[in-house]
């Protein structure tokens, strides 16, 4: 990984030395008490004024999280009893953030942010949908195929795909997601479902589904809805998946259903690592310096309401590849990180809190090549991914280059 880890701990140490200051100091009031012979004492004006509770409903939320998760922020809150709460009924801010009562990872609709979002009524409807169910994180797994990894994997390919992409799923297992002995080493595919349910107008495929299931044995599926929105929750089940039924795969590439692979290259890749660096691997076609879409029109719109600040850098949800190890420190860390409505984003939000970065690989196409390769053989030869691809290229591109005499001299001309 980059040397900013190094900045990334220093800087979280920093900022863990200035909570705690903030927390002691607030454990000191509450153990003193608020009320001293009949008197109110307010808080000294040093501590509420350092605890600024933001304005947009996520990052307030995911402060609430740090704190609680806080040892002595959770003993603080404990002590604040009814009567310590009502002495601040001034700050109305943090009395509603002290007073959330709702469990952490509840999956009953949470109406409370209707109030708690200021302009939550004019909303678009999909907002309101990932509010109301921004806690829940578990979904009942409806189909499972809890014996895929008894023999672990070196590469486990996590496909994110809709019930009705048939034929896309079945592109890729005839192409770069064959399961098997692949150059000598174990490959497992997956595909991540959710359900595709009448309110969102989707016919019924549950017969074809159930066919297709028996037939590969390759299709994970959870009971929610499977929308854009809902990817953040896809992505969290999945991490649970992977560290109870995949903990020993040793790399994992979680991508869509509409790119195509270069599984070949990635293994040659991933065989070449160092142990050292392989540890801590996250790569993909990293973005830095982002910040929400304010535009309502775009599909990553994001309204002040919700969330404010900047993005860490994230790699592109068309397809990334990580360590076995960072998967499972993705899923420890993620219980603390509120759900945030883009998947790719909230990844990189759980890298940041394990003070890694996500290192950009010119082999990840996340947003095409250029058009005049793209009937190109060769261009394909030194990629690892790129987005995006109908079935039928995928099954095109894939013959080109198994093809014994394709011969790529130039290849660095279209890496760039
Ligand atoms: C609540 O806090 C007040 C002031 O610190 C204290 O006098 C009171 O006994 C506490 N009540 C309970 C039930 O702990
Ligand atoms: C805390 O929230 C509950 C439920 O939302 C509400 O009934 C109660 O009055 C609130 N307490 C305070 C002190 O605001
Ligand atoms: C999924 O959606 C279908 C169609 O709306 C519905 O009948 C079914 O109960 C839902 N749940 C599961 C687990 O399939
Ligand atoms: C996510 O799935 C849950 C469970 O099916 C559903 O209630 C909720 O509306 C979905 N959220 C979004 C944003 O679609
Ligand atoms: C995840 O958390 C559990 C429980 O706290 C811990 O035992 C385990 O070592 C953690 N795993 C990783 C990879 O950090």
């Amino acid at each position: 990984m980059h040397k900013s880890r190094w900045k990334n701990r220093v800087l979280g140490v920093m900022m863990a030395n200035v909570l705690f200051f903030v927390l002691v100091d607030l454990s000191i009031k509450i153990s003193q008490g608020w009320y001293q012979e009949g008197k109110i004492l307010i808080p000294s004006e040093r501590f509420w004024k350092k605890l600024k509770v933001s304005e947009a409903f996520w990052n307030r939320h995911q402060q609430r999280l740090d704190h609680v998760h806080n040892p002595l922020m959770a003993a603080a809150i404990a002590a604040g009893n009814d009567t310590n709460v009502n002495t601040i009924k001034s700050i109305p801010d943090i009395l509603d953030w002290l007073n959330d009562t709702i469990p952490e990872h509840t999956c009953e609709p949470d109406y409370s942010v209707a109030a708690r979002v200021k302009d939550y009524h004019l909303l678009p409807q999909r907002f309101k949908d990932f509010l109301l169910y921004m806690r829940c994180r578990t979904y009942p797994m409806v189909r499972n195929e809890p014996d895929l990894c008894r023999e672990p994997p070196f590469l486990l390919l996590a496909v994110k795909s809709l019930v009705p992409h048939f034929d896309r799923r079945q592109a890729i297992r005839e192409t770069w997601g064959r399961a098997g002995v692949v150059g000598g080493r174990k490959v497992v595919t997956v595909f991540l479902l959710g359900n595709a349910t009448a309110t969102d107008h989707f016919p019924d495929l549950s017969g074809m589904l159930q066919r297709e299931a028996e037939m590969n044995r390759d299709i994970l599926q959870w009971d929610f809805r499977d929308t854009f929105f809902n990817l953040t929750a896809k992505e969290v089940l999945f991490l649970e998946w992977l560290s109870g039924n995949c903990a020993g795969a040793r790399y994992v590439f979680k991508g869509d259903d509409d790119v195509f692979v270069n599984t070949g290259h990635i293994l040659d890749y991933l065989g070449g690592l160092r142990r050292s660096r392989s540890r801590d691997l996250f790569i993909g076609d990293v973005i830095t310096g982002a910040a929400p879409h304010r535009d309502k029109k775009l599909k990553y719109y994001i309204p002040e309401s919700v969330f404010q600040g900047s993005y860490p850098p994230y790699a592109g949800g068309g397809g990334y590849l990580y360590s076995g190890e960072v998967g499972l420190r993705l899923h420890n860390v993620s219980q603390h990180v509120s759900l945030y409505p883009i998947d790719d984003v909230y990844t990189g939000m759980c890298l940041q809190r394990l003070g890694l970065t996500p290192e950009k690989h010119k082999g990840f196409r996340t947003f095409n090549i250029d058009e005049k390769y793209r009937d190109n053989a060769c261009a394909y030869d030194s990629l690892m991914l790129v987005h995006s691809r109908t079935p039928q290229e995928v099954i095109q591109i894939w013959s080109w280059i198994q093809d014994p005499g394709l011969n790529c001299h130039a290849v660095t001309k279209f890496a760039g």
